[in-house]
């Protein structure tokens, strides 16, 4: 079994917690407490082999410290959430990256980063078109999907994404 530690980071109400739990369980749980900070883990088949997901939810209150943790304790996958109905949501992901580049480069890794576009099953509040984002997603050579915590799509797409970036370098 390969483990992969993937970080699930962005701006408050982006639905991190729901696409962590959408993904491990396979449910949407419209009032989950958004103040949790919480470990899931997941293991599916992969060419023969396993692949066991630690998933790291963070809260945004101590958001300073989860940063900090989730660098100290080696992730390996940083997922960059945004919700696609609010721009300021994806305007503050390249501030946060570099927070996560400080920390991540005092320890010689080299963390794999995927832009996640979510919410989009509200097409009619659409505020950050699908090519805008792709196009800040390859200028920083981040890893690029959008989807829907709330439907499911994509969200198996996502960590097959994940799973294929991991295993192929
Ligand atoms: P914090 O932990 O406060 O930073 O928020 P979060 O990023 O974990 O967001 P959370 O998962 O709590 O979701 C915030 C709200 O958005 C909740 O009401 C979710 O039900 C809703 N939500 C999350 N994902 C989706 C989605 O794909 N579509 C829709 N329509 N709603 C979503
Ligand atoms: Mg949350």
């Amino acid at each position: 079994t390969t483990n992969i530690r993937v970080a699930v980071v962005g701006d408050g109400g982006v639905g991190k917690s729901t696409l962590a739990i959408r993904f491990i369980q396979n449910e949407f749980i419209e009032e989950y407490d958004p103040t949790i900070e919480d470990i899931y883990s997941k293991e599916i088949d992969w060419n023969d082999s396993k692949i066991k997901f630690l998933v790291f939810d963070s809260a945004p209150q101590d958001e300073f410290y989860s940063y900090r943790y989730y660098s100290l304790r080696n992730q390996e996958v940083f997922l960059l959430v945004y919700s696609v109905t609010q721009k300021n949501t994806l305007n503050m992901i390249r501030d946060l990256y570099d927070r996560i580049t400080d920390y991540v480069s005092d320890q010689n890794k080299d963390p794999f980063f995927i832009l996640v576009g979510n919410k989009i099953d509200l097409f009619t509040k659409r505020q950050v078109p699908t090519h805008q984002a792709k196009a800040f997603a390859d200028e920083l050579d981040f890893g690029f999907i959008e989807i829907s915590a709330k439907t499911g799509q994509n969200v198996n797409q996502l960590f097959f994404q994940i799973a294929n970036a991991f295993c192929n370098r």
